[in-house]
């Protein structure tokens, strides 16, 4: 099957609907763009596992903040459809603003609780925005399955409380963060990064290493583990800490004492670029 690009929520629905018609399986890979292996890892796993792979494209503004990136997000359509092509995808959805949001939207999805801390505390309003354009996707195209990247760890517990308390009729599949050589997170913000900076950041998944190993060595204090990790990151000049967190992966909410497998997370600044990343613990 080749693959074919539309623009409209109507032409969206009317593939999906024939698809349906046909007990074809569908998957929705949801994206902003600026596709990178990252993204290809979701990509491949939705046609391997669907009949009718489906990548949305769009780059959601109620998710920024006003003083964010969206502006600036990189997007090339070109060049995300020649990626979509080579991973197999069958359709993308990408939609203009006006498309997604005609009018002002009064009816959005809050998370309560799981959006509240870490990211969520930092980008006030960022998840009500990922809640709200991921159940407008997920009316839109009515997947079978959804893919989302473990690299996003709050966004995925968000979606998966989003799923479950709506009794939404689909399944959501995390997929594994991929990472350069070097062990930075694959991210479409990446390539704001100039040289130097770029050679820094892998000391994030550096400080996420060395989380995961003490725990696996036995050390239950929370505290510990932080003071340890985020004094790696504040040896790099070019750093700020936003956050470095230990947490239950369910809710999302930190833990003090580390008795049962969780997240380490953080996220940092390297010059005007913001990253995150995490990592599953096991003690
Ligand atoms: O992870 C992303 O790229 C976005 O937050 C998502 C899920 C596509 C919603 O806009």
């Amino acid at each position: 099957m080749s693959l074919e690009a539309v623009t409209t929520i109507a032409e969206a629905r009317d593939r999906v609907a024939e698809a349906r018609r046909d007990g074809r399986a569908i998957g929705l890979v949801p994206t902003m763009g600026a596709l990178h292996a990252g993204h290809g890892s979701l990509v491949r796993k939705a046609v391997q596992e669907s009949d009718l792979a489906v990548v949305s494209i769009f780059v959601n503004p109620l998710q920024f903040g006003p003083k964010e990136d969206f502006q600036r997000y990189p997007r090339n359509l070109e060049t995300d459809l020649a990626c979509c092509r080579d991973w197999g995808a069958h359709l993308v959805f990408a939609p203009e603003t006006a498309e997604m949001y005609p009018t002002v939207s009064l009816t959005t999805v809050e998370v309560a609780r799981v959006s509240e801390g870490l990211c969520g505390a930092f980008r006030p309003g960022h998840f009500r925005g990922v809640a709200t354009v991921v159940l407008k996707l997920f009316n839109i195209i009515q997947p079978d399955r959804a893919y989302f990247g473990e690299k996003d760890a709050q966004q995925l517990a968000v979606i998966r409380r989003m799923t479950a308390d709506l009794n939404l009729n689909l399944a959501i599949v995390p997929v594994p963060t991929v990472r350069e050589p070097d062990g930075l997170a694959m991210s479409s913000r990446n390539r704001y990064l100039n040289a130097e900076e770029r050679q820094t950041a892998p000391v994030l998944y550096r400080a996420l290493c060395l989380a995961q190993q003490r725990i696996s060595e036995g050390v239950e204090s929370a505290v510990a583990v932080k003071e340890e990790a985020v004094s790696i990151l504040r040896s790099q000049p070019l750093i700020r800490v936003e956050y470095f967190e230990i947490v239950d992966a369910n809710d999302m909410q930190p833990v003090a004492n580390i008795l049962m497998p969780v997240v380490a997370l953080a996220a940092i600044w390297i010059g005007s670029t913001r990253l995150i990343d995490n990592l599953r613990c096991y003690g």
